[in-house]
């Protein structure tokens, strides 16, 4: 019979990620189909049929009515859905297409994954947590647990690639977790413990991320670009999306370059 198996999953804003531990205990990134690391957390629908990753992402620039990003962020938000096609869905049900996408990359590596450890922001509520739970059972777990999200990087820091053997090696300590992710800004002071890790102190903006850097920069372009051609592309949906995925290209460039340009 084929063991069945435990994973663990980041679900973040812009990107998601899954994990297992391999037979020495190592933590090991299982790819996507793609041969990724990490699937870019955007889900497109295309008739009945959902796309998760970057194809999707592709796809936003052609048909972006058709593409729900950033759903963490709405998570929790009871009464929100996005309309496409006359369909409704929650950020849940985008949620619980992410993870359908990781579990499958998953189970084609490692056989059925019936249980995972979902990574959530130490500011998360409760409704937002069991929002995350729910997302996880939908996608068809039978058993979701979730880890706050400096836990899991300090937990990453501690025993690094060593696996959980180390455990009981390593030295109690306090490691102060910084994590400016898509959508979150998260700053926890994690004690760790050889059976217990925890998060003494959180703080933050669950409503700060590189989202919003893209946000500003493309708010500044279009309004040059108004200035200059008396066309403004934020009323476009596609010129928009373009000048998204422009944008982010952009933002990345300038972490290695002073300047740069926008074709
Ligand atoms: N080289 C880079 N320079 C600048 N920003 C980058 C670079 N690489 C990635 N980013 C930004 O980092 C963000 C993604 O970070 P990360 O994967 O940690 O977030 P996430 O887990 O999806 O979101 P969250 O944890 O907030 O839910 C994106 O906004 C992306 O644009
Ligand atoms: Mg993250």
């Amino acid at each position: 019979m084929q063991k069945v198996q435990a994973v663990g999953i980041d679900l973040g804003t812009t990107y998601s990620c899954i994990a297992h531990l391999n037979e020495h205990g190592e933590p090991v990134t299982i790819p996507n189909q793609e041969g990724e690391l990490s699937t870019p957390s955007v889900a497109m629908f295309d008739g009945a049929e959902v796309i998760v990753g970057t194809e999707a992402l592709r796809h936003a620039i052609v048909n972006p009515r058709n593409v729900v990003q950033h759903a963490k962020r709405f998570l929790g938000k009871s009464d929100f859905r996005w309309e496409i096609d006359g369909r409704y869905f929650t950020p849940r049900d985008i949620s619980a297409f992410i993870l359908k996408k990781l579990l499958s990359a998953a189970e084609e590596r490692i056989g059925p994954v019936e249980s995972a450890v979902i990574t959530v922001p130490a500011q998360f509520s409760d409704l937002q947590r069991q929002e995350t739970i729910a997302a996880g059972k939908q996608a068809g777990l039978k058993q979701v647990d979730l880890i706050n999200e400096p836990v899991a990087a300090a937990l990453c820091y501690v025993l690094g690639s060593e696996g959980m053997w180390f455990a009981e090696l390593a030295e109690e300590q306090r490691i102060l977790v910084y994590d400016l992710g898509g959508g979150t800004f998260d700053l926890s002071l994690v004690k760790y413990q050889k059976d217990e890790v925890n998060v003494i102190a959180s703080g933050g903006d669950l409503k700060l991320g590189g989202i919003d850097w893209n946000s500003t920069l493309q708010a500044t372009i279009a309004e040059q670009f108004f200035a200059e051609f008396g066309v403004n592309p934020a009323n476009d949906p596609e010129s928009l999306q373009y000048l998204a995925n422009e944008v982010e290209q952009a933002k990345r460039s300038l972490t290695v370059r002073p300047k740069t340009t926008l074709a």
